[in-house]
């Protein structure tokens, strides 16, 4: 038996009953859309085989799932409340920030749905670059915003509390960037999480996923996901990635777990 550790979840142990699967490469995929992994069916999902690994959770996350599982309108207020927020990093995603201090992320208007304690919103906020940070919970917009209120660039940003699923915006976006926002919605919602985008995001404007947790645990949040659960809600609404790598700017404990996609919406198929 083999023990991984998953930051987002403060330490959360995960004890792999299946090793060889845990430890399944996850190749780099570059340009265009290569052949989707296999994916697992919901009533695999309901029915773990043999296959597949218990999920030891820390008391902190238990406790978290506990709470969304009885409360699925306002578990997540409560979480905050209760200060159960083990997925927060404290600090801005490496890998958004490389890109914005590269110049490699789109300017304009830009969306981080699920923004928490609102780092990333910070981070690439700019004069260029204008970011809504949207999050159901009213604790964490507060946090957000207490967080950030004294920050230079403070009015290249605001914070907003809505519900990312009923959401109607007076302007569309250049740019939306989730990170732990899709694993953390339940699966069924995926597709409406990809009509929304969708609607959200302007004609050419991009889509950037962090693809996080990369595995194959059971229950959530976060839920497991891979690219082809990615591929299986937006190919059909015309997006394609433009590219798809390992996130070697992961923080410890999610490398070799966790990919970043960057998707476009184009006039051509892409092959599922
Ligand atoms: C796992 S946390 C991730 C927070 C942040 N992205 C991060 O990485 O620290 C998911 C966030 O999504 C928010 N959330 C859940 N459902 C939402 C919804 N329907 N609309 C907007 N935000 C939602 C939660 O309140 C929570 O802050």
């Amino acid at each position: 038996m083999r023990s991984l550790s998953f930051r987002w979840l403060s330490n959360t142990i995960l004890s792999v009953q299946n090793p060889a699967s845990a430890n399944r490469a996850i190749p780099f995929r570059g340009l265009g859309v290569g052949a989707a992994p296999p994916r697992m069916d919901k009533k695999r999902e309901e029915q773990p085989s043999a296959r597949e690994i218990t999920v030891k959770f820390k008391p902190e996350v238990n406790q978290m799932q506990r709470i969304l599982d009885t409360d699925s309108s306002g578990g997540w207020e409560k979480c905050w409340e209760q200060g159960l927020t083990p997925w927060d990093l404290g600090q801005p995603t490496p890998v958004l920030l490389h890109l914005h201090h590269t110049g490699a992320l789109p300017k304009g208007n830009a969306l981080v749905p699920g923004c928490g304690s609102g780092h990333d919103v910070v981070a690439i906020a700019c004069p260029e670059r204008y970011i809504v940070g949207l999050d159901i919970s009213e604790k964490a917009i507060k946090k957000a915003e207490e967080l950030s209120s004294s920050f230079p660039n403070a009015n290249c940003f605001k914070f907003l509390r809505a519900d990312f699923f009923s959401w109607h915006p007076p302007e569309l976006f250049d740019l939306i960037f989730d990170y732990t926002f899709f694993c953390a919605i339940e699966p069924e919602m995926r597709s409406q999480w990809a009509v929304q985008i969708r609607d959200l995001l302007k004609p050419d404007g991009e889509l950037i996923t962090l693809i996080f947790p990369i595995d194959d645990h059971i229950g959530g949040p976060p839920y497991k996901v891979s690219v082809s659960d990615y591929e299986e809600v937006l190919c059909p609404l015309g997006f394609k990635a433009v590219s798809l790598a390992d996130n070697e700017m992961a923080i410890k404990g999610r490398k070799g777990r966790e990919m970043i996609g960057r998707w476009k919406r184009s006039s051509t198929q892409c092959s599922l």
